[in-house]
């Protein structure tokens, strides 16, 4: 099973980040999971250069290369992302828009999402629904919503945010047995 998990908040140890984590406890032990902080990363948004049109690949020379090569390897795909202005972070907005060039290369790949804030969190949440929708992903569970009550709060009070992020991870497992397994 090999499994990307895209980090969209700049907080390595933030709230998403927990709840990304407590998903991953989830897979078994012989899933190969490949984590990307997208704060870590040098890329923009696209131009557009409208190159992709011509040449079917992404030709911006930046990080991102690596995360498409890590997006085409893998099987299943957990997204996190803070709430931030009512929606995903600057992260994985860019991140989304260099995507488009990805046309049906990520149908069937099995999609995720946890999500961590305080206020029309659900408007984050459809954003990275319609991101996997829009490339044809298979989506597993509703995502995690993980609540910090306060504006530089953190999840600490909210019981189901780590819980229903390790739901999240169990889920994506589920679907992948269902999907990859001939027991079905
Ligand atoms: C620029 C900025 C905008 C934010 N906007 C919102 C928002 O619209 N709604 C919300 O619920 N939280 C908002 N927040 C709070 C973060 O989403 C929240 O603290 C989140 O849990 C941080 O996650 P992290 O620790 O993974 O970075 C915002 C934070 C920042 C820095």
């Amino acid at each position: 099973m090999r499994v990307l998990a895209i980090y969209g908040s700049l907080h390595k140890e933030g709230n998403t980040a927990r709840m990304m984590d407590a998903a991953l406890s989830e897979f078994p032990e012989n899933a190969e999971i490949q984590r990307i902080y997208l704060g870590d990363l040098n890329y923009s948004g696209c131009g557009p250069c409208n190159e992709c049109e011509v040449t079917g690949y992404c030709v911006i020379k930046d990080d991102m290369q690596q995360v498409y090569k890590a997006m085409l390897w893998a099987e299943v795909i957990l997204f996190g992302s803070p709430s931030q202005f009512s929606d995903v972070s600057v992260e994985i907005k860019k991140f989304m828009e260099r995507t488009c060039w990805m046309k049906g290369t990520l149908k069937n790949k099995i999609g995720g999402s946890v999500i961590s804030g305080h206020r029309y969190i659900e408007n984050t949440m459809n954003t990275l629904h319609a991101f996997m929708l829009h490339h044809r992903m298979i989506l597993g569970g509703s995502g995690a919503l993980g609540f910090t009550f306060t504006k530089m709060g953190n999840i600490d009070r909210d019981p189901l945010a780590i819980k229903d992020s390790h739901s999240t991870g169990k889920r994506l497992v589920e679907l992948y047995e269902f999907i990859y397994s001939s027991e079905y």
